[in-house]
């Protein structure tokens, strides 16, 4: 009888207030999550967080844990390195220990990123209390999210007693090795301090790859110390056009660019939460901003202004001037010192070829290097394969991959070039029939620079077209047009922000959420344990966590 009792008693605590229950059906969705709500294990304020305190990486989460459990829910847990009786435990276990396979074999080709083993962890809840396993310190960061987000939420005033954990085991690993977010501070800059926040939100979604566009037409913000006008002068426009493109003008300078020091510092935040920076410099278009500065490296010789509109400009790098090959290999040497990204992204789209049709030095390039004309493949899009090849070169020498957009496509690609596909997938389903390794990114899912509701009353100005959150979560980044071969090229989705009309870092977050969390499912979580419905229920604690942080977020979610 008293058996009876105490089951039911514990049968009613743990099916209580919901709210103050954990639920570890987070967003992203881990790969298994098996429950047991009959039973419970209470967290309360005053228990310990025990971890490997000579593991300086598992030390720091297991202080930020403390942090996030403080956060969301109101307890407060005390660090204790060496409790075995702790409520919470982050251990460092032999590789397997953490149960679950991956789904995906790594792609076949020697330096491809295992980004999806290594965050690998289990999670069990028990009588002994909440045990985070994983064979690395980044499994372990993961599973700390996990828990994090898995919390109920006290609001602002009232911190919950206890919360009831249910038991349960949690075994996860994400789909994709590359779960990418791109951001355009090109086109209006933000200081490191939102490229901080923008990061940890980044790292609390489990993406692993900053993709910082950080040069183009309007602004060049990336400073270069061996010429040291580039940013200085490079990175101001005079003035800034009104809306899409009218004819009114703000008449305000902008300008403002990152010191090198400031993007090791961006560079060393970001590994600390296992982010990847990628760093893009657009070439050899995009590129008005570098020709203000340095007009001799255009074919036409200038002048050129910082552009003050959006959109594509006809003018960029002169392909027959090997005073451009220099330029481009001084600055991503510096780029390199900067960034260890084993990828550097060399842009490559939107580059018309009008004025290299036209100048003398681009087809004299052409001839000396005995390039003509092909079926689907001109001249100049073949000198722009040539300046791929110049970078591939030379970053092959400093031990990095290329990046470019899917332009890239057009004259040939070069050896071991990654495409990012955006114009569609069919860029990426080419690029990974010819065994490329591939980003998908297509407008229709991945541009979040795009409005995100139907309406546009009251929403602040986008770019134009239409891609809700339900849509970016529909994404299948792998096309089944690929064989199963092929499949293993696609590395991963990412969203991509770009921001001509993005100038306030409340607007960057307004366009970030939620449908960060919806690209974060297709980044992690298994094709098959998608659920647009069973999502939009996860998400609603996703939104309450920004409100209790205070982040805007688009509260229309279509
Ligand atoms: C792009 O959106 N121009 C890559
Ligand atoms: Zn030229």
């Amino acid at each position: 009888m008293n058996k009876l009792i105490s089951s039911l008693l514990l049968i009613m605590l743990c099916t209580g207030t919901s709210a103050q229950r954990a639920d570890y059906r987070v967003v992203p969705l881990p790969q298994s999550v098996q429950t047991d709500t009959t039973k419970c294990f209470t967290l309360s304020s005053g228990m310990t967080i025990a971890y490997d305190a000579a593991n300086p990486e598992v030390a720091r989460t297991a202080m930020w844990l403390r942090q996030w459990v403080s956060d969301a829910a109101g307890l407060t847990l005390t660090l204790a390195p060496d409790d075995r009786h702790a409520a919470v435990t982050l251990a460092l276990v032999p590789k397997g220990a953490a149960k679950g396979k991956a789904r995906r074999k790594a792609a076949p080709v020697a330096e491809a990123p295992d980004g999806a083993e290594q965050s690998r962890y289990a999670i069990s809840v028990g009588k002994e209390g909440i045990r985070l396993t994983a064979a690395t310190a980044e499994g372990l960061f993961r599973a700390a999210q996990t828990l994090r987000k898995s919390l109920p939420i006290a609001d602002s005033q009232t911190a919950w007693q206890a919360v009831e954990c249910p038991y349960a085991t949690v075994t996860d690993v994400p789909r994709f090795g590359y779960r990418g977010v791109h951001f355009d501070t090109a086109r209006h800059y933000f200081g490191i301090d939102v490229i901080k926040q923008y990061i940890d939100l980044m790292a609390m979604h489990g993406c692993n790859q900053l993709h910082w566009h950080i040069t183009d037409d309007q602004g060049w913000r990336f400073e270069v110390k061996a010429y040291p006008r580039l940013a200085r002068e490079g990175s101001v426009r005079r003035q800034t056009v009104l809306g899409t493109n009218s004819s009114i003008y703000d008449g305000v300078p902008h300008g403002g660019f990152y010191t090198q020091e400031e993007c090791r510092e961006v560079v060393n935040y970001a590994a600390q939460r296992y982010i990847n920076i990628i760093p893009e410099i657009d070439l050899p278009g995009h590129m008005m901003s570098a020709l203000h500065v340095f007009p001799e490296l255009g074919c036409t010789g200038g002048p050129y202004q910082v552009m003050e509109r959006w959109g594509i400009s006809d003018d960029v790098l002169c392909a027959g001037n090997d005073d451009v090959l220099t330029f481009l290999r001084t600055v991503l040497g510096e780029i390199c010192d900067v960034f260890p990204s084993p990828y550097i992204h060399i842009g490559g789209d939107e580059c018309p070829k009008v004025r290299w049709k036209n100048c003398a030095k681009c087809q004299a390039k052409g001839r000396q290097l005995g390039i003509t004309a092909q079926e689907g493949r001109t001249v100049e899009a073949q000198l722009q394969t040539y300046i791929n090849s110049q970078m591939e070169q030379f970053l092959a020498g400093r031990g990095r991959v290329i990046i470019g957009w899917d332009e890239t496509l057009e004259g040939g690609l070069t050896e071991n070039a990654i495409v990012m596909s955006w114009r569609g997938m069919n860029g990426g389903i080419e690029a990974a029939r010819q065994h490329h390794r591939v980003i998908m990114s297509p407008t229709d899912y991945c541009y979040i620079d795009y409005y995100q509701t139907r309406s546009h009353w009251g929403a602040p100005l986008g770019i134009g077209g239409y891609v809700p959150c339900s849509k970016v979560y529909s994404l299948e980044p792998v096309p089944e047009a690929l064989t199963a071969d092929e499949q293993p090229y696609i590395l991963g989705p990412q969203v991509n922000l770009w921001g001509e009309y993005v100038a306030y870092p409340e607007h960057v977050f307004y366009m970030l959420l939620p449908r960060l969390d919806a690209i974060s499912e297709v980044q992690w979580t298994p094709a098959e344990a998608k659920d647009y419905d069973d999502f939009r229920q996860r998400l609603n604690h996703m939104l309450r966590l920004y409100d209790k942080a205070g982040i805007t977020y688009c509260h229309t979610i279509e």
